[in-house]
């Protein structure tokens, strides 16, 4: 497992714009397609124009926001359809992974797994928060003795990375998230397979839940 805790450090000013951004965008006060010009963001949220510009950047590389070159930055299209593809395969191969991994399943990996939980509290940057989340429910999975499954279940989470980032800036749903995670283990750790598999997918479901209805909101 890789160590987060080097990688941690004081968040550039940019940083902390693309956070407030990226929460803004979560809980829809700038709804999909809204132009995000600098004077704007400058005047509505009080920060200076120079990082503005960089924050812009991360969020169209997390792909959360789209650059035009003539017409400038808006908040990127939540493609509702495209939501639902990925979360109802995300379902059926993490719970297959699950289902085969539990019994194999060292109390040392799920040890590993629980630290990952304390770091995504702990963690200030909301952009790391979608990594910690796919380490969280890798290591559910290791020992599923297929390579070729967890592959995929990666190049999923790797597709849903953007839709993620966006549910876990909405400090309701980071909470809850919180809450089924934990379950998640505890179900883990008395090597329930019947129920952890429910707990998983229920949790896979109110995420996809959530971004759809969020998809909704903002095209209306
Ligand atoms: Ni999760």
């Amino acid at each position: 497992m890789r160590n987060f805790a080097e990688m941690r450090r004081p968040l550039t000013v940019a940083e902390q714009v693309a956070d407030v951004l990226r929460e803004a965008i979560a809980d829809g006060s700038l709804a999909a397609g809204t132009a995000l010009r600098q004077d704007d963001l400058a005047a509505r949220f009080g920060f200076s124009r120079m990082p503005i510009r960089d924050a812009l950047r991360q969020l169209e590389a997390e792909g959360i926001v789209s650059i035009h070159p003539t017409k400038g930055a808006h908040v990127a299209g939540m493609d509702t359809t495209e939501i639902r593809e990925i979360f109802a395969l995300r379902e059926l191969l993490e719970a297959e992974a699950l289902r085969l991994s539990l019994p194999a399943l060292s109390d040392d990996r799920l040890d590993e797994a629980e630290d990952v939980l304390a770091r995504i509290d702990a963690e200030p940057d909301v952009g790391r928060w979608g990594a910690l989340n796919r380490v969280f429910h890798l290591a559910l999975y290791g020992a599923c003795g297929n390579q070729r499954l967890l592959s995929l279940i990666e190049a999923h989470h790797n597709a849903a990375d953007r839709y993620v980032r966006i549910l876990l800036s909405n400090l309701n749903y980071r909470s809850r998230s919180q809450a089924e995670h934990r379950e998640l283990i505890a179900a883990c750790r008395r090597r329930d397979v019947k129920e952890a598999v429910a707990v998983l997918k229920k949790h896979l479901g109110e995420g996809m839940e959530t971004l759809a209805a969020a998809g909704m909101a903002k095209k209306s």
